[in-house]
């Protein structure tokens, strides 16, 4: 299939957000290597694992991981969505697709047209679109009741003022729609029930639903393996064919043939302890998450040899975000009401992370507001203000026409963090390298070992499950969108 100008240009612009990236080699390059067909495909995010991170760990000795990519390929220079939100970095792995395609910029940000939960969309349209462990029924629960719809945004369908469930907002398919539609069962945890959002907009993808509620438990390391260990427990029983208590639907005693979800120890021991000044070696509590991390692949692995299933299921690994910053010297925060305050017009909403995305009252404040911040560009330790025609260009969809993107997006400089909280060393959901260069691999036991060095995005992942599972890719929506392709060395796979 040829590519459309857009995405080959879209591809060329946000190749652009990262810096130093190498020139776009032959998209067709398949290096000679076929990939591999599959009955099961296991997608399993390590969130905040970088490329480097891999690096890190492989210098360590052999383990689990080093055994996967003795048959497998990775993808050295991978990266994921921008924003690099967990949210918008989950779906592109899903639906192949970018926010300005799915129209989720990050789990809480803002609609033009929706209106504030339980409101009857009376007054003025323009509500924020929170999708986090504030819409559980109770969140210090880890079985928390699931999404309660009095904590939903609401818009008008049809003339009805309709609650918006995270799934009802991603405006293209998921491939556990694809995969359900083609008979099949699939099955996903993650770390709160707005993660109903991979379901799509059928509200169908997922034959089983698993989600622990992460806020219900506490923060350490520690706490966080424990509370991984959940989803590890439900990936096993699922290869298992078993469902499992407090999902959300069934499995029907088959294997799934798509299934996944996240680890949150790394990124909890980025957040919360993070890497060695100088070296930039794991830091110990780091390292224990790497450790399970590595150790319940292994029991993953374990667990589909013994099914006689492991010949049959692609592994893919790829991390939804990554974090920043890596180097601890480089970080610092700046209250983002500081940023709020300077653009100087008035702010409708602002989400603020290692990232800020403005919405403004009025799209003709913009280049106003722009110019503003600008000019405290230095005290805010910005690196970009990106508006107008250029926040077009890059591929970010256009505020004027689409009332998910926001007016004004602030890069940061690398390792600042637009917060006033003195607990994370370290957050993701923005646009610098450290956010977005992701660890990202595949494996089956008849793939020949390989490293593709050129430029990737975590988009791929989504046309490379239905490629394996030998379902049209074209089936899904945001890769028709954007012209996404399979991942290296998946290209030529019949
Ligand atoms: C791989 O994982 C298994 C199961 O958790 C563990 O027992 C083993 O030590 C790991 N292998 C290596 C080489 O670390
Ligand atoms: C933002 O502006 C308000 C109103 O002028 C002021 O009270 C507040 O201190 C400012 N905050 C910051 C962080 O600049």
């Amino acid at each position: 299939m040829m590519r459309s100008f857009n995405s080959i240009l879209l591809s060329l612009l946000l190749a652009r957000l990262s810096i130093g990236s190498p020139i776009l080699p032959r998209d067709d390059d398949d290096g000679g290597e076929h990939g591999c067909k599959a009955k099961y495909v296991a997608v399993f995010s390590v969130d905040g694992l970088h490329d480097s991170d891999l690096d890190r760990w492989l210098a360590l000795g052999p383990s689990n991981i080093s055994e996967l990519l003795e048959t497998g390929y990775r993808y050295t220079d991978a990266y994921t969505t921008g924003p690099s939100d967990s949210f918008p970095g989950s779906l592109a792995q899903y639906t192949g697709a970018n926010p300005r395609t799915t129209g989720v910029w990050y789990d809480d940000t803002y609609d033009r047209t929706y209106f504030a939960p339980s409101s009857g969309c009376k007054g003025a349209p323009g509500a924020e679109v929170l999708y986090d462990e504030s819409i559980d029924y109770n969140n210090a629960l880890l079985f928390s009741g699931g999404i309660n719809p009095a904590n939903l945004p609401q818009t008008i369908i049809g003339g009805k003022c309709t609650n918006i469930y995270p799934h009802m907002r991603t405006r293209v398919n998921t491939a556990f729609e694809v995969v359900v539609e083609a008979g099949f069962k699939t099955a996903y945890t993650d770390k709160h029930p707005a993660y109903d959002i991979m379901r799509g907009p059928s509200g169908k993808g997922l034959s089983s639903g698993y989600f622990p509620e992460i806020a219900a438990v506490g923060g350490t390391v520690e706490d966080i393996i424990a509370y991984d260990q959940y989803h590890v427990n439900a990936w096993l029983d699922w290869i298992d064919g078993k469902d499992i208590a407090n999902a959300e639907g069934s499995i029907d005693g088959k294997a799934p043939t798509l299934f996944g979800g996240n680890f949150q120890a790394v990124s909890v021991g980025q957040k919360t302890s993070g890497y060695v000044a100088g070296s930039l070696a794991f830091t110990p509590e780091l390292l224990k998450a790497m450790k399970f991390v590595d150790a319940s692949l292994g029991l993953i692995t374990q667990k589909l040899k013994s099914k006689g299933m492991l010949q049959d299921t692609l592994i893919i690994i790829a991390s939804k975000h990554g974090q920043a910053p890596i180097d601890p010297t480089k970080y610092g925060k700046v209250d983002p009401v500081a940023v709020t305050n300077a653009t100087g017009v008035t702010v409708d909403f602002q989400t603020s992370d290692d990232i800020a995305l403005i919405f403004l009252h009025d799209h003709a404040d913009t280049a106003k507001a722009a110019a503003n911040l600008a000019a405290k560009k230095s005290a805010l330790k910005i690196d970009d203000i990106i508006y107008g025609d250029r926040l077009v260009d890059m591929g970010f969809g256009n505020p004027l026409q689409d009332p998910a993107v926001p007016d004004i997006i602030v890069k940061p400089i690398e390792g600042i963090i637009y917060t006033t909280s003195t607990k994370k060393i370290a957050e993701h959901g923005g646009l610098s390298d450290d956010d977005r260069h992701v660890a990202c691999f595949v494996s089956n036991p008849n793939l020949h070992k390989k490293t593709y060095n050129r430029q990737i995005y975590t988009t791929q992942v989504a046309p490379t499950i239905l490629k394996a599972l030998g379902i049209n890719p074209e089936g899904l929506q945001g890769v028709k969108a954007e012209g996404t392709k399979a991942l290296p060395g998946f290209h030529d796979l019949q």
